[in-house]
C-alpha cells in the first residue's frame, strides 16, 4: 500500500490517474520558497504555544533551511520521489520527514494544507507584485522619454477615429501613461487586500493549540489576521483582484498596441518601428510588420479569459475550501507572466520609436482647427451655438471645394462673418490651437512640461 497524506482512512491505494488528475505540483512548485517560509513560522508558532519542543522544534529549522537551499537546484523538483507528491505542501513535508524523521511529522499539528495554500499565495504575491509595478514604472519611463523627445511637435488627436483637434505628440504619450499610473495604484490596493495572515484558520474551524496569530502576522509581514476561519480557507476574492488588475492592464497595453500600430503604418507614419522592433514578411520584401505590438494586443484576450474563467469558478462553491480553488494557481500564474513579458516587449518596442513630427504637424492642420475658428467668432462676443452653426457652413464649403482655413481670402472669410478680421489667419494655427488651452490637464505646452515632471517625481521616488 502506497504512503498518502491521509492513509490511515483508507484500505486501497488511490487510482493513480485520478492521483495524477488532482495533483498540482507541477504548477504550484512555484510557491516552494512561501511554503518553506510559512512552515518556518509555524513552526514558530507551534513552539512558543509549548506544542512543539526546543529539540523538535530546532530539528525543524535546520531542516526547513536545508530544504530551502536545495531548492536552489532544480533538478531538486524532478526527484523519483518527488513525482509522487500531490503539490508543494506534501512536497516540502515528505522532504522535512525525510530529514527531521519524527520531529517532521509534529510540523503538521493543528495545520491544514488548506490553509497553507491560502498563506503561501499570498507570500508569494507579496513577493511579486511589486515586481509587476516595477515593470510599469519602466515602462512609464520609456513613454515619458518618448513624451520629452517630442518637444513641441504636434499631431491630430482622434475622436471616433476622425481628426478631432491638434495635440501635443507629447501629450499623446502621457495619455498612455495616466492608466498605467492606475494600474500601478491598483495592484497597490491588491496588495493590502492580500495583507492579512489565514493561519490559525486550521482547515476550516480554526485551530484548537495556542497559537499567537498576531506574532505569526507579524514574523511573515502580514499587518493583520483574517477575521474568520471559514471564509479564509476559502477566499481567493484576492486572486480575483489580482487577475482584474492583470486583465484590465493588458486592455490599457492593447490600446496602447492598437495606436502604435496605427500611427507606425505608412496611412499616418506619424511614428516609426525601430527595426529591432519590427519584423519583415517571407513573401513580401517592403512589409515591416508590428509582431510585437500585435501580440500584446493579441495575449490581452487570454488575460481577460484568465479573469472570467476564475470568476466562473468561484461562482458555485459553498463557503469554505473546495478543490475547485486550486484552479487558481494557473490562472495567477499565467496572468502574471503574460503582463509581466508584454509590458516588457511594449516597453522596449516605445524605446525605439522615432517621432516624425514634420508628417504628424501636416495632419495636425487644416479643418480640424474648425473649433478654433468658432472660439474665435465666441471671443467677439457670438453666442457659441451661432459660431458653431456659421463655421460648419464655412467648413461644408470648404469640403466641397477642397480647399482649408488658409487658403480663405479676407473677402471669403467675411462673406460668412463680417467679425473676422485679418488677424484670424494667426488665431488658426494648430500652435495658436494648443497655446490657447488652459485647464491643466490640457494639451498646453506648460501644462504638459509640468505633467512631465510630475510623472519623473513620481518616477524618482521609485527608483
Ligand atoms: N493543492 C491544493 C490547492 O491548491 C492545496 C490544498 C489542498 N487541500 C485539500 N484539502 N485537498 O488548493
Amino acid at each position: 500500500m502506497m504512503a498518502h497524506l491521509w492513509s490511515g482512512r483508507f484500505q486501497g491505494d488511490p487510482d493513480k490517474a485520478l492521483l495524477d488528475f488532482g495533483a498540482s505540483f507541477r504548477f504550484d512548485r512555484r510557491l516552494f520558497e512561501d511554503d518553506v517560509t510559512g512552515s518556518l513560522a509555524w513552526a514558530e508558532g507551534l513552539q512558543r504555544a509549548g506544542v512543539l519542543g526546543d529539540v523538535d522544534a530546532t530539528a525543524i529549522r535546520t531542516a526547513l533551511e536545508a530544504i530551502r537551499v536545495r531548492g536552489g537546484d532544480l533538478a531538486f523538483f524532478d526527484s523519483e520521489a518527488a513525482a509522487g507528491d500531490e503539490d508543494v505542501h506534501s512536497f516540502v513535508e515528505r522532504e522535512l520527514i525525510a530529514l527531521a524523521g519524527d520531529a517532521g511529522r509534529r510540523l503538521h499539528t493543528g495545520r491544514s494544507r488548506n490553509e497553507q495554500v491560502a498563506v503561501d499565495l499570498r507570500l508569494y504575491l507579496k513577493r511579486r507584485i511589486p515586481l509587476l509595478q516595477r515593470s510599469i514604472a519602466a515602462l512609464i519611463a520609456a513613454l515619458v522619454e518618448r513624451a520629452e523627445l517630442a518637444a513641441d511637435a504636434l499631431m491630430p488627436s482622434y475622436t471616433h477615429l476622425r481628426r478631432a483637434q491638434p495635440i501635443l505628440v507629447a501629450h499623446f504619450f502621457l495619455a498612455h501613461v495616466a492608466p498605467l499610473r492606475r494600474d500601478h495604484k491598483r495592484l497597490s490596493a491588491v496588495l493590502d487586500e492580500i495583507d492579512e495572515l489565514p493561519l490559525g484558520s486550521g482547515a476550516i474551524a480554526g485551530t484548537s493549540y495556542g497559537i499567537d496569530v498576531e506574532f505569526l502576522a507579524a514574523r511573515l509581514g502580514f499587518s493583520r489576521v483574517v477575521a474568520n476561519s471559514v471564509d479564509a480557507t476559502g477566499d481567493r476574492d484576492f486572486v480575483a483582484s489580482l487577475l482584474h488588475a492583470c486583465a484590465l492592464s493588458m486592455v490599457h497595453l492593447s490600446r496602447l498596441c492598437e495606436d502604435l500600430i496605427l500611427f507606425t503604418s505608412e496611412e499616418f507614419a506619424f511614428l516609426d518601428l525601430d527595426d529591432s522592433a519590427a519584423t519583415g514578411s517571407s513573401l513580401m520584401p517592403q512589409k515591416k510588420n508590428p509582431d510585437p505590438l500585435e501580440l500584446v494586443r493579441g495575449k490581452s484576450g487570454r488575460v481577460i479569459g484568465r479573469l472570467t474563467g476564475w470568476l466562473a469558478t468561484m461562482k458555485g462553491l459553498p463557503i469554505g475550501y473546495s478543490k475547485d480553488l486550486q484552479e487558481d494557481k494557473e490562472a495567477l500564474f499565467e496572468s502574471e507572466d503574460t503582463l509581466r513579458g508584454s509590458l516588457e516587449a511594449v516597453a522596449s518596442v516605445v524605446k525605439g520609436l522615432r517621432i516624425r513630427g514634420d508628417v504628424s504637424a501636416r495632419a495636425a492642420s487644416g479643418l480640424l482647427l474648425a473649433t478654433d475658428v468658432a472660439d474665435y467668432l465666441v471671443a467677439k462676443g457670438v453666442p457659441f451655438r451661432d459660431a458653431h452653426e456659421i463655421v460648419g457652413a464655412l467648413v461644408r464649403r470648404l469640403v466641397t471645394e477642397e480647399r482649408s482655413f488658409g487658403a480663405l481670402s479676407e473677402d471669403e472669410w467675411r462673406a460668412h462673418s463680417p467679425l473676422f478680421d485679418p488677424d484670424v489667419v494667426e488665431w488658426v494655427t494648430p500652435a495658436s490651437s494648443i497655446g490657447r488651452k488652459r485647464t491643466p490637464q490640457s494639451t498646453h505646452p506648460e501644462m504638459v512640461a509640468a505633467a512631465i515632471r510630475e510623472v519623473r517625481g513620481w518616477l524618482d521616488l521609485r527608483s
